[in-house]
This record gives C-alpha cells, sequence and structure tokens, in this order.
C-alpha cells in the first residue's frame, strides 16, 4: 500500500534559507531530512553533466522512483528541501514550504558567497518574478503550497513555525501569496534586468 502525501517539501531561490532551516527543523521536529540534488548525485540519478551551466542534469525518473519507495517505508513524514519542487510526484507531497527572501536582501546574501553578477542577478530575478512558488502552486495546487517570508526572520522561527504546521497545529494558511513586485520600485527591478546576456 502506498501511504499518500508523505512528504514536506521545503522550496525556494537560492540563498533563501533552505539549509539553515531545514537542519533546524529535522532536529526540532525529528523528521528524516534530504537534499535532492544531493541526494540525486550521491546515488547516481544523473543523465549527464551541463558544461554550459556547470551542474549536473537529474533523472527525474530515477528520483522520483526513489522518493515513492522512500516515502513507503517511513512512518512519520520526510522533509526535502530543493530547487525544484516539480520533480517531486505531486501525491506524495502533503506541504509545500517555499521560503522567500526581499530581493534586495537576497542580492547581499549572494554577494557575500562570490557569486558571479550574472549568477546573482539571474537569480534575484527568479525570486522577484516568484518563479518557484508559482511553479510549486501549478504542479502541487494552491492548497499544498506555503510562502514564508524569511527576510527579517531568524531560522529558528521559519522552523518552529514549520513544525507547528506539519504537526497541524497551524499557524500558517496555504495560498497566501507574495509578490515583490508590490513591494519594489520599478527602478530596483530594472537593477536586476541585465541578467540574460551578461557575461561573468
Ligand atoms: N531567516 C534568515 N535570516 C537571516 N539570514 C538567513 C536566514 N536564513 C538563511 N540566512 C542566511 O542566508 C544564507 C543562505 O542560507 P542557506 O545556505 O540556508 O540558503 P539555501 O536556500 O540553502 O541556498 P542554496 O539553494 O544555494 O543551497 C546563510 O548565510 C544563512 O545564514
Ligand atoms: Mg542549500
Amino acid at each position: 500500500m502506498v501511504n499518500l502525501g508523505k512528504i514536506i517539501v521545503i522550496a525556494g531561490t537560492p540563498g533563501t534559507g533552505k539549509t539553515s532551516i531545514t537542519r533546524i527543523l529535522s532536529d526540532k521536529c525529528g523528521l528524516k531530512a534530504l537534499n535532492l540534488s544531493e541526494l540525486a548525485i550521491e546515488k547516481g540519478f544523473i543523465t549527464m553533466y551541463d558544461e554550459a551551466r556547470n551542474t549536473y542534469v537529474i533523472n527525474e525518473e530515477k528520483l522520483a522512483q526513489y522518493i515513492q519507495e522512500l516515502s513507503r517505508n517511513i512512518e512519520d513524514y520526510v522533509v526535502i528541501q530543493t530547487h525544484y519542487p516539480e520533480i517531486i510526484p505531486g501525491e506524495l507531497v502533503e506541504k509545500t514550504f517555499i521560503l522567500r527572501t526581499h530581493p534586495l536582501i537576497l542580492e547581499k546574501r549572494l554577494v557575500e558567497r562570490e557569486w558571479s553578477k550574472r549568477k546573482v542577478n539571474e537569480n534575484v530575478m527568479a525570486e522577484i518574478l516568484g518563479v518557484v512558488a508559482s511553479n510549486a502552486v501549478s504542479v502541487f495546487g494552491e492548497d499544498k503550497v506555503y510562502e514564508i517570508d524569511t527576510s527579517e526572520t531568524k531560522p529558528e522561527e521559519v522552523a518552529d513555525l514549520i513544525c507547528s504546521t506539519i504537526r497541524g497545529f497551524t499557524k500558517l494558511k496555504p495560498g497566501v501569496r507574495i509578490d515583490w513586485l508590490t513591494v519594489l520600485k520599478p527602478e530596483e527591478v530594472l537593477k536586476f534586468e541585465d541578467y540574460m546576456g551578461s557575461e561573468d
């Protein structure tokens, strides 16, 4: 018998706090936690290496199969952090938490990583447009997608909020969307528009 809805997804643009928050959540909430990209590399669920983008291309079918097996064999929830929530089979997912960060704060966090201007702009633009959130909503539906603003909140507080929502002491509501375009001035958006063409 397949246990449906055992997976909790933590997703978001790079730098929104997935790794920091998932680590605390796993400890506090007593849940097994996995990083989807690390899992794919560790298990060899890779089709090729994309030299241009300096990244592995994931074998999504094998990864989805593995997650299905895992959710069958584990009693409690499993937390999976990823940039690409849409890879996880929707019927296995109970809740998806999308971490959101104010684009100007995210820019600072990514610049601190010494990423190229192009890579910073590309990711900040993805956050401005809410790419991860809208993909999650289109795959899992409004009712499974919870957005959390991590700009000013400590990772511990965010992890507490997620844990209590998972365990049913609900504080968060699904379907509440964050739209940075309503918060930013036009010039603050245009600052990141050269993300497509510029060289590293
Ligand atoms: N809620 C927060 N408040 C302040 N700083 C935070 C918060 N969450 C994360 N950070 C900081 O932001 C940085 C990025 O966090 P983290 O590495 O967890 O992001 P990530 O989403 O896992 O990124 P990636 O997708 O690249 O792995 C870290 O330096 C972390 O300390
Ligand atoms: Mg991370």
